[in-house]
């Protein structure tokens, strides 16, 4: 079978990584979380001290650009790919709540974005990539041959990313995970470069009231659609 791009795009915590990451174990595709990525750039932020008074050190960033180095590495035991920062396997520092509390500000520097989405078509040259995240569709690959697009009412994400947490044994509020959604929906779809939206040839799955078997199956569906397209 020939070989296409898969771009998922959607609101924060609906799921999606859930469902692309199933999908490219199942097809043998290749998993990119591009939203690990810019939560790779905010952990560097954060460990080198580039927050201060909650402010971003802009030109100390940019300068080290170069410095941060970002790489996908499969955890044997879980068949997975974890994300790696300088040699280090930082899978479970990028989930905190500290890091999406200020993610979306860094997502939203320029020379940040070029700097992931240059890393981003390099990995998808070859076609045979699921990649997740905000811009997938319209920026990074605006020609793939699969574009969905993926929403959820904010109080169902923020219910399934407290779920998530607490699974992890993390101590969290429900209150202050929908208030971070909802602020990270906000700066993600008002940014000015590369804002948050649907693809003009993106489908739509409000995934609300879907199981994940039933979003798997529905995913599955519509590959098989775009490979004999
Ligand atoms: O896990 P969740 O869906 O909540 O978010 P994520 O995919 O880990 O992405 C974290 C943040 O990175 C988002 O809130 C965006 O601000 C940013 N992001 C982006 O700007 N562009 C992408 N392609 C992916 C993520």
């Amino acid at each position: 079978m020939k070989k296409i791009t898969i771009a998922i795009d959607g609101y924060s915590s609906c799921g999606k990584s859930t469902m692309a990451k199933d999908m490219a174990r199942e097809i043998g595709y290749t998993y990119i979380d591009s939203g690990a990525m810019y939560r790779a750039v905010t952990l560097y932020a954060l460990k080198n001290g580039l927050f201060r008074d909650g402010k971003i050190d802009v030109p100390e960033l940019e300068s080290r650009m170069d410095d941060v180095r970002i790489a996908f590495k499969t955890d044997p035991a879980t068949g997975r790919p974890d994300t790696w920062l300088n040699g280090q396997n930082v899978e479970r520092d990028i989930r905190t709540m500290e890091v999406s509390g200020h993610v979306s500000h860094i997502a939203a520097l320029p020379f940040v974005r070029e700097a992931m989405v240059r890393q981003q078509q390099a990995m998808g040259r070859e076609k045979g990539i699921v990649m997740d995240g905000r811009d997938i569709g319209t920026t990074v690959f605006p020609d793939a041959e699969l574009k969905v697009f993926v929403t959820a009412s904010p109080e169902i994400r923020a219910q399934r990313r407290y779920d998530e947490l607490k699974a992890k044994g993390e101590q969290v509020d429900y209150a202050d995970i929908l208030c971070n959604v909802e602020q990270r929906d906000y700066i993600d779809r008002n940014r000015e470069v590369s804002p948050l939206r649907k693809a003009a040839d993106a489908i739509e799955l409000d995934n609300s009231h879907m199981t994940i078997a039933q979003q798997k199956e529905w995913l599955m569906e519509q590959y098989h659609k775009a490979c004999a397209e």
